[in-house]
């Protein structure tokens, strides 16, 4: 187990366009295993290998959603390497996005609410599937991530300068 640092915004890391991973080894599922570790830590529900620096189109995602008896997320881990879009729906969904990479800052962005999505998963099994709600949303914010592009780039300039200003605020209030 391993839980790797986190690169946050203004990071220029974070802007590197990452690149096909072209095998689907050992090596690449001990990343991922600790990109599970390190994202259930933070926690949140998504994480791109670039977001640890490593630029590869690796996306570990794990919405969570239901709970067994005691109240405890219950895990449904998903992995997306090297996931393409082939289609998204007209109709567009809204969701209050946050992301591991802007701590504790969330807004609105408008998305195609339904996409179908082709990828391999850690076994290089390929899928092939139409995907809705939060992780259709979900994915598409993690794919942007592989493209050099954070949720605040989604926004007016103005409300995406109030939002890096308050994470200002709340870093040296630290
Ligand atoms: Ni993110």
């Amino acid at each position: 187990m391993a839980i790797l640092p986190i690169l946050e915004i203004p990071d220029p890391v974070l802007k590197t366009v990452s690149t096909p991973v072209d095998a689907v080894d050992d090596d690449l599922r001990a990343f991922i295993s600790d990109m599970f570790d390190t994202m259930y830590a933070a926690p949140g529900i998504g994480l791109a290998a670039i977001q640890v620096g490593v630029p590869k189109q690796v996306l570990v995602i794990d919405l969570q959603e239901d709970e067994d008896e005691e109240g405890n997320a219950v895990r449904c881990p998903r992995v997306f390497i090297n996931p393409e879009i082939l289609e998204e729906s007209e109709e567009e969904s809204v969701y209050n996005e946050g992301c591991l990479s802007v701590p504790e800052q969330y807004a609105d962005v408008v998305r195609p609410a339904a996409v179908r999505a082709r990828w391999l998963d850690e076994k290089g099994e390929s899928h092939d599937e139409q995907l809705e709600g939060l992780l259709a949303t979900c994915l598409q914010h993690e794919m942007d991530h592989l493209e050099g592009i954070l949720f605040v780039d989604h926004l007016s300039r103005l409300k995406r300068d109030m939002l890096l200003k308050k994470l200002t605020k709340l870093r040296r209030a630290g």
